[in-house]
Parts: C-alpha cells; structure tokens; sequence
C-alpha cells in the first residue's frame, strides 16, 4: 500500500464506523492507473487503445467509474456482456474473448455488434456460417501464446495453435470475410520487459509470416493484458507505459504500418486498487508462528494460483516483528490469505488491512455462476429444485451492485 498515506486512510475508516469485513475500492487510484497511460497516449502515429478486462473487477459502479475514462471493454462471458450493457456500455464497444462461446453466444455477438475474438477452429467454422449472411467485418483471432506464455503451454486451453490459425485465416480468405484483429495476450503478471519483448517478437514473427505468405495485414493489434499491478512493477523500476513504448518501437519490425494496437488490461488497472479492512477473531500459536485467523473469508480473497495478497505494515516504528499467518476460519487447508509475513504483536480484535486485492477477488464470484446451478434434492426417487438458478442468478446481479 504504498500508494496510501496509511494514517489518514486507517483514521477515516475507522471513524467511518462501517463493520468489518470490508472491501474498499479507491476511486482515485483506479482513475490515476488508467490515466497514466490514457494521458501518454493521446496523440501517437499508430493508434494507442486500452480496453478493460472485466473479468477482473466486474462490480458494476467500478465498470461506470472505468467508462468515465475508457471506451472498450474485454469480456469472457454472456453474462459479462449483460453485465457491461447493464452497465450503460455501448455493445459496439465490447471485445469477447474466451474459449467457452456457444453457437447461440456468436449469434447474440454478431447481432449486437460486439467484436468476436475467434479462439479455435470449430468456432472459427461456427462464426463463419452465422455471419454468412451479414456485413460483418468486425473479429478477431487469437493465437495461442504456448511459445513465449508457460503457463498457457500447459494446457493449449487458449487461442489456435498457429497452423490451425493459417489453415482457418485461408478458409476466411476463400470466403471473402477477413479477421481484423490478430489478438496474442501477454504472459500472467509480466513484470518483465525482456519477458515481453519476446512476447511482442513472437507476435510480430506470426503476423510477418502471414503478411508474406498470404500478403494479409491485420489493421488492428490486441496484445491482450497480463501485466502486474503498478505497485509492484514500481517495486522493479517498472512503469506500465514501459510495456506500451516497446510496443510502438518493435512495430516498427512489423512489415506494415497497422491501424492501431489495443491493450486489454484487467489487473495493472485494477488490482492495487483495493483494501479488505478484517478483524482478528483468534489468534493461534503455533512453534514460532503466531496464526492469525481473520473475519474475511477465502471465497471472496480467492488463494488462486498467482494470487499474491499482502498485509499492510501499519507499525514501521516498531521494530520487534512475529513470523506470521494470515488465514481465514474455514475448515478449507487452503484458506490462506496470506502465506508469511512480519508483524508486530497483534491481539484478537485488532485490524489488518489486506492490500492489492482489486483484481480476480469479487469477480471470480461470478464464473462460479455462470451458468448459475440449481441446486436440487433427489429424495424418495425425486428430484426437488431447492434453489433454482434464477435465484442464484439473482444473488450474484444482486452482488453486482
Ligand atoms: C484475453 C484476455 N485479455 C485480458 C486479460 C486480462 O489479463 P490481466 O488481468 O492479467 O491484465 C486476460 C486474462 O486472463 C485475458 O485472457
């Protein structure tokens, strides 16, 4: 929490008198990331564009504060776009990317304008027989990441490995209806520029290939997101704008000049962005370590593979600090918020404040329902709906704000 004069934040909480646990958003931070780079931007030869990636923080008021600043949006889901439109997000603005479309979602995004990122071949052949009959010169592909991203190399889950992207860019070619966004997203939590410029070499190689092999130019770039949180590319030298002005000097390897190059980017906007204030309800000791068992629980500070949530260290003055945990009171082993860090003496009742928790907290809420589940009891050989997925439904839109 760098970024936060503690004092005078901790001071206003408390005097706010709302309860723990509490999720705090800072409206001028999330303005002042995506200014930082909107700002540098205005005015370049090729054309800057960020969208946001709305699987990171979907919470509606967040979404209307982020559109006071950006135009597009990046969505995975249905539901997101729901969400977005809900929202006031013009649909025209909304790039759809993910591997999950059904055949009824390409058709509600070709009749709502909403630009399809195709991700794989039998999309690709879906998408093409649904817009058989429309103008639509608004998609994109997206080519797996697996040579420069390890952690999408495991499991090809996303975008078309590059002979089905020229054996599908061939099929579009025959057809007359040609893609105008090449989409390659980033590595997860790139905090480094060498690490990205590998990644934009290899984006720039596939688009060279086809440029010279089927004399096809895409006009518009979408290197995705996937860079870390300000606060800790600050704690490497790094500014975000760094990622953007290596863009704009390799594309000039690119054999032509494209229209614009755009950036979907979820957590450097919004992950350090976010304070969970919690209560220390017990405190265990264990050997050396002092447990600290909070009131936030690990449903909504999700311990997902990357997640990195810190505490904020209220008392520098003090210099005599206990090897601690935080963790919350589920009887789940992984409800641990945060792995291992120094803090003074604490006692139940007092505060922590959990910072960077903007990004992939609130919002993993919603894949977990979408679609929502029914959930049913089967007894005397019949099946009972308990809660009907209207009424989970209605939780998370409810939870949305
Ligand atoms: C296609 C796409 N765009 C954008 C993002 C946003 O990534 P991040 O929040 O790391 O910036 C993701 C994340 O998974 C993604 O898959």
């Amino acid at each position: 929490m760098e970024y936060i004069h503690y004092k005078k934040f901790v001071e206003r909480y408390q005097s706010s008198g709302i309860e723990t646990p509490c999720f705090i958003y800072i409206s001028d931070r999330i303005i002042e990331n995506i200014e930082i780079l909107t700002n540098k931007y205005k005015q370049k030869s090729i054309q800057v564009e960020f969208a946001y990636a709305i699987k990171a923080c979907s919470l509606i008021p967040i979404l209307k504060l982020i559109n006071s600043k950006i135009e597009k949006f990046e969505i995975q889901s249905r539901y997101e776009a729901e969400i977005c439109i809900n929202a006031g997000i013009a649909s025209k603005n909304l790039i759809w990317n993910s591997p999950r479309k059904s055949k009824t979602d390409i058709e509600f995004a070709i009749n709502n304008g909403i630009s399809v990122i195709i991700d794989n071949y039998s999309e690709g052949i879906d998408f093409l027989e649904l817009s058989d009959e429309k103008n639509c010169t608004n998609f994109g592909v997206r080519q797996s990441s697996t040579n420069t991203n390890s952690f999408i190399r495991k499991n090809h889950k996303l975008g078309f490995l590059f002979d089905d992207l020229t054996r599908f860019l061939e099929l579009c070619i025959e057809k007359g209806k040609y893609p105008n966004i090449f989409h390659y997203h980033t590595l997860a939590r790139c905090d480094s520029v060498e690490d990205f410029s590998v990644h934009i070499d290899s984006a720039i190689s596939s688009l060279n290939y086809i440029h010279e092999n089927y004399g096809y130019t895409f006009p518009i770039l979408n290197l995705g997101g996937g860079w870390d949180c300000n606060t800790r590319l600050q704690r490497k030298g790094l500014r975000s704008s760094d990622f953007v002005d290596l863009t704009t000097r390799k594309i000039e390897n690119l054999n032509y000049k494209p229209r614009s190059v755009i950036f979907e980017i979820g957590r450097n906007f919004i992950e350090d962005t976010a304070v969970v204030a919690c209560k220390i309800v017990r405190i265990k000791k264990i050997e050396d370590v002092y447990w600290l068992v909070v009131d936030v629980v690990t449903n909504l500070l999700v311990p997902i593979p990357l997640a990195r949530f810190e505490v904020a260290d209220l008392h520098k003055e003090k210099t005599e600090k206990f090897s601690s945990v935080i963790c919350d009171g589920t009887c789940s082993p992984n409800g641990i918020i945060v792995e291992s860090c120094l803090l003074p003496r604490m006692n139940e009742g007092d505060i922590l404040y959990i910072i960077n928790c903007g990004a992939y907290t609130t919002s993993l809420i919603e894949p977990f329902m979408e679609p929502p589940a029914n959930i049913v009891l089967f007894q005397n050989d019949n099946f009972e709906i308990v809660i009907g997925n209207e009424q989970m439904r209605d939780i998370v839109d409810k939870f949305h704000g």
